[in-house]
């Protein structure tokens, strides 16, 4: 069996209404998911690139939250008008939507230069 060439997690986590931290599932996740799975079958890239629901991944205020496989591009805000766009530019074009890009800063909390990996600083 051949691997995914992209694996797609739109999170479709559902809260409480009262509960401030908010959800996906209330931004219209189900129907981003749907509309991705629609998109890709209709491109016959079903056996080559899964989407599948995915429960909280910890950026509830900037849903509805996608991330992108085997680059770990994590998108914000997505909507289904954007489902589309990621497809032909991300998907197919290998160019991610840069409108629509967490930066490191804003999925972590962290300064960039404090970041693993992070180049060493001068003193
Ligand atoms: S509810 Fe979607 S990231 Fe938390």
């Amino acid at each position: 069996m051949a691997r995914f060439r992209k694996h797609l997690f739109i999170c479709v986590n559902e809260r409480e209404d009262a509960d401030p931290r908010g959800c996906c599932a209330a931004k219209g996740s189900r129907e981003v998911a749907a509309a991705f799975k629609s998109r890709l079958h209709a491109l016959g890239l079903k056996r080559l690139v899964r989407a599948n629901q995915a429960g909280c991944l910890d950026q509830c205020a900037r849903g509805v939250t996608v991330v992108v496989y085997p680059e770990g591009v994590w998108y914000g805000h997505v909507t289904v008008g954007d489902v589309d766009e990621i497809v032909e530019k991300h998907v197919l074009g290998g160019e991610p939507v840069q409108r629509l890009v967490l930066r490191d800063e804003e999925l972590t909390g962290l300064d960039p230069a404090r970041m693993p990996g992070a180049p060493p600083t001068v003193p």
